[in-house]
């Protein structure tokens, strides 16, 4: 028997980092998705298959996840215990993780990851519901990113434009925005967590100055909560782009990302980093007018592909 699962990656339009301390960020999943399967296997081990490499644990070594080699796969080892545990078996199982999505460039490919592989693995032996998932997949991840927010695996796993912040989980935002975004990869890989901790230091540093970007980013999601209502997108870029500013300010542009960000503007509503920064991916917001335009522009520079809002979220196939 296989147990299948596929989870979206997602983008975050307002919000990223600043979110980590509290404030509400706005984000949506996109229709680029991870596929989990999940098979039981005779050896009493747990054994992972993705693109990005394979690794093996014993049964009885699960406990002590600190022996992973490679990071990445950590979670999804904690995944696999708990399941066992929880189920009360010694049954070896094989996950085969296959991904649309770019790993390490702010796209929530790993969130979607935990989401998928939580979803399959316990499907193996009772689906679980979407919270319980999403639970899961968010503890899964806190074990190699323990500032993690939870807001891209409660996206992943939910599906469509929602407001996210610590105190209060997600919230649908009650619009069916049929919104597209040329998401332009910048090629700089990035380690969410580097790029979180390089952002607490100048919060420590720089108290004063963190607490007005985080007043002004306040007022940022507000007012683009009102125009996805209204579905403003003029408004929406020129949000965008003040969002843009607020991330160069706590040092998570670069050169190559600013520089796609000015190329965006010129013929786009409004662009951004999306995502922790560091490198990885900008989004331009565009319509079926300046879409054409902003795509060959940014495609003289970079990867780009046009991202859609995905509405399903976690799946069972
Ligand atoms: C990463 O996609 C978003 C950050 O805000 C971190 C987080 O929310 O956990 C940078």
């Amino acid at each position: 028997m296989k147990s299948v699962a596929s989870a979206p990656g997602k983008i975050i339009l307002f919000g990223e980092h600043f979110v980590v301390y509290g404030i509400k960020a706005i984000l949506c999943s996109i229709d680029k998705r991870i596929t989990a399967t999940s098979q039981f296997v005779d050896d009493k081990i747990i054994r992972i298959k993705s693109s990005l490499g394979e690794s093996v644990m014993d049964l009885n070594s699960l406990n002590n996840l600190e022996n992973v080699q490679q990071k990445f796969m950590k979670p999804f080892f904690y995944i696999a215990q708990k399941a066992i545990e929880g189920n009360f078996v010694d049954q070896g199982i094989e996950i085969v993780v296959e991904s649309e999505i770019p790993p390490g460039v702010g796209l929530g490919s790993s969130s979607a990851a935990c989401v998928a592989v939580t979803a399959s693995v316990n499907g193996l032996f009772h689906k679980l519901s979407k919270d319980d998932v999403m639970k899961i997949a968010i503890q899964a991840e806190r074990t190699v990113f323990e500032q993690n927010s939870g807001a891209d695996s409660s996206v992943s796993t939910f599906g469509g434009l929602v407001s996210y912040d610590l105190k209060n989980g997600f919230q649908d935002i009650p619009s069916r925005n049929d919104l597209d975004f040329i998401i332009s990869n910048s090629a700089q890989v990035h380690d969410t967590q580097d790029v979180v901790r390089q952002v607490r230091n100048f919060k420590e540093e720089n108290k004063d100055l963190f607490n007005k970007l985080c007043n002004e980013e306040i007022d940022i999601v507000n007012n683009a909560i009102t125009s996805l209502k209204e579905n403003n997108l003029n408004k929406l870029g020129s949000l965008m782009l003040k969002n843009h500013d607020l991330l160069k300010q706590i040092g998570v542009s670069t050169e190559k990302i600013d520089s796609l960000v000015k190329e965006a503007k010129k013929t786009s509503h409004g662009a951004k980093i999306t995502g922790a920064g560091g490198g990885g991916c900008i989004i331009s917001l565009v319509d079926d007018f300046n879409k054409k335009d902003t795509l060959d522009n940014l495609r003289k520079i970079s990867d780009c592909f046009i991202a859609k809002i995905d509405y399903s979220g976690l799946r069972y196939t």
